[in-house]
């Protein structure tokens, strides 16, 4: 199946975003009024930017309560992790032999539904769709204006998305929203078969992860997993790109792989633990992918002193049955770059991970020809299909191949 990797947010819904904070945010946003809109907004991000970093300490987990700071996070952090989630999709359709038909999927913690309209937006993107199809989306976050906002923009983009042909007219979208925190028990009874639990950006929010706490905040998750999934679903967490947040993801990673679950993807070994945890020295893993920023965020980033220039996070994608997305490539001998491609004098290194181990492999520039040229133009995330390596060296006779 040849999908769509998305870089850009598509010109429907960026007029959907706008319109909804005209509607949503009326003392702040104005029609009409673009460079008042820019220089609020760029006020907006800046203090919410400092209290996500700086301030971290003082943010109360309900600050997206707070109108500016909504504002900020619907129009500038939206965006960017609105794409994250399609970037996952991609990932987990490689087990598909075609779109299925009905796909019910929860997005817990989920602001103001950057992940349930990022699997709207993806579907209807691809090239290639079925007559037939039901999506169900289900948001769920302790902040109840949080909640509004998602339901609303996820009925107003699928209405035009209707009215633009992008999606077939049968196509059927559910929509529900909770007021809800994570731990309440009430969450059990919201659905028990969900195709996707995604949780983005929220594991970071939710718990600092102290030593001592680490285990009950794990089991927890396990928990949710448990009560929430469809048998075959897949539990989707995406956190930032930052060395602490991303490895107590590999850590809980790691806890589930340990409770019976399987990672499916980005690793490609379904069971065993994270290598990068295991070297002592306090390596991590994260993704960097393309895109091309919307006009006011390039705006907003001139006037706050931001820059969005890549999309980058942290991601897991656990599943409670045994499955790996290394099972669906064509290639026996995949390998994952889990860095920046490093050319220097003479020759190119890179860190690729089978899912076992992670090493640095390297190839010499006089051993450059066709057949190995691919680990020259290769990028942190793409999936090589190498043989005849040997002791991580690219040499002549090494067959390398981008197969993901
Ligand atoms: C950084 S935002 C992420 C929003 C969205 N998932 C995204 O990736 O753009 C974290 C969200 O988690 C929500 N949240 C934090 N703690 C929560 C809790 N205990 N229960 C439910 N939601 C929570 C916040 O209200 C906020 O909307």
């Amino acid at each position: 199946m040849r999908l769509n990797r998305p870089t850009q947010l598509s010109p429907p819904f960026q007029e959907v975003l706008w319109a909804i904070a005209y509607e949503a945010f009326p003392a702040i946003v104005r029609e009409g009024h673009n460079t008042t809109n820019i220089a609020r907004l760029s006020q907006s991000v800046a203090a919410l930017s400092r209290s996500l970093t700086r301030d971290r300490a003082q943010l109360p987990s309900d600050y997206l309560k707070r109108t500016q700071e909504r504002l900020a996070y619907y129009l500038y952090f939206l965006p960017s992790n609105f794409l994250k989630i399609q970037h996952l999709i991609v990932d987990m359709a490689a087990s598909w032999s075609e779109f299925p038909p009905k796909l019910e999927v929860l997005d817990l913690g989920c602001g103001p539904g950057t992940m349930g309209l990022g699997v709207i937006d993806f579907f209807a993107h691809q090239a290639e769709k079925p007559d037939q199809m039901h999506l169900k989306i289900v948001f769920v976050d302790h902040v109840k204006e949080n909640v509004s906002l998602a339901k609303r923009t996820a009925h107003v983009y699928w209405q035009r998305l209707q009215a633009d042909h992008l999606i077939p007219q049968d196509w059927k979208l559910t929509v529900e929203g909770h007021h809800l925190a994570v731990g309440d028990k009430r969450l059990a009874q919201i659905g028990s078969s969900f195709d996707w639990v995604i949780a983005a950006n929220v594991l970071n929010e939710l718990f600092l992860f102290q030593e001592e706490d680490f285990p009950s905040q794990a089991r927890l998750w396990q928990r949710l997993g448990d009560r929430l999934l469809a048998p075959d679903g897949y539990f989707c967490f995406i956190e930032p790109a930052l060395r602490e947040t991303s490895q107590n993801l590999l850590r809980l990673r790691d806890y589930l792989i340990s409770a019976n679950w399987y990672v499916f993807a980005p690793c490609l070994s379904p069971s065993s633990p994270c290598p990068a945890l295991q070297t002592g020295k306090g390596d991590w893993c994260h993704e960097e992918r393309a895109w091309s920023a919307p006009p006011w965020i390039e705006a907003v980033d001139a006037q706050v002193g931001l820059i969005k220039d890549a999309i980058k996070f942290s991601y897991s994608i656990l599943s409670k049955s045994p499955r790996n997305l290394s099972s669906y490539l064509s290639s026996p001998h995949p390998y994952r770059m889990v860095s920046d491609l490093m050319k220097s004098k003479g020759q190119s290194k890179a860190f690729l991970c089978d899912g076992c181990a992670r090493s640095l492999y390297e190839r010499q520039d006089k051993h450059a020809n066709q057949g190995n040229h691919a680990f020259a133009i290769a990028h942190r995330g793409d999936v090589l299909d190498i043989s005849g390596e040997s002791k991580h060296r690219v040499a002549e006779d090494t067959s390398v191949q981008i197969c993901f």
